[in-house]
């Protein structure tokens, strides 16, 4: 598909989950919270990767739609899902300029940074709708990706939830720990 893809590609063909089978520590401590807030149960997970919070979503009860650029990733998350039973549907998109066609009452969007993307995440969101943000914030003591403009800057995250109408309920970064990130729970108005 381009370059993302086949990188990705590349490092998901071992049998291994390379970025485990436990979800996000942060997904999993808010979820009790994401289900009081959420006005219904369809999800969308941006950059589902190997699908490990895909799944626990489904887990909970939640109808997940899983988008990723990579193929392999795709495979394995659907392979995980059926032998589980669970309900997700993994779709192969190219996030950059992608349309978000339906609503849905919880987005997640771990571990990726597109910023165009953010407004679209909003938009398909439904009245009440709830986004878990969790990314790597730039930092001394951050791995340095490929692209430095994958990286939220200090206080970037809050700024850019603030524009639109709703309340973030929570927002924080970590910018000590060996991987720093900033994390965000904001709900629709
Ligand atoms: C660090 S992984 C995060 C996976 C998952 N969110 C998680 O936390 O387990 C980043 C993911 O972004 C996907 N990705 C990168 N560029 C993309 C694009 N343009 N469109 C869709 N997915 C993309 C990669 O395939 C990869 O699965």
């Amino acid at each position: 598909m381009n370059d993302d893809s086949t990188r990705w590609d590349e490092r998901y063909r071992g049998a291994e989950f390379l970025l485990g089978t436990e979800p996000s520590r942060f997904l999993a401590e808010r979820i009790e919270e994401v289900k009081r807030l959420c006005p219904g149960r369809k999800a969308l997970d941006i950059a589902c990767g190997e699908g490990r919070n895909s799944i626990f979503l489904a887990r909970q009860g939640f109808s997940v739609t899983g988008l990723d650029i990579s193929p392999v990733g795709l495979a394995k998350a659907r392979g995980w899902a059926e032998r589980e039973g669970l309900d997700c549907d993994f779709r192969l998109v190219n996030l950059e300029n992608y349309r978000i066609a339906e609503t849905y009452d919880l987005i997640i969007n771990f571990n990726f940074l597109l910023r165009d993307l953010i407004p679209r995440e909003v938009a398909a969101l439904t009245q009440g709708g709830v986004i878990l943000f969790d990314t790597i914030l730039e930092s001394p003591t951050a791995p340095v990706p490929h692209r430095k403009d994958f990286l939220l800057q200090p206080g970037e995250l809050a700024r850019l939830f603030a524009a639109y109408p709703g309340t973030i309920r929570y927002v924080a970064e970590f910018p000590v720990d060996p991987n720093p990130t900033a994390k965000l729970l904001f709900q629709k108005a």
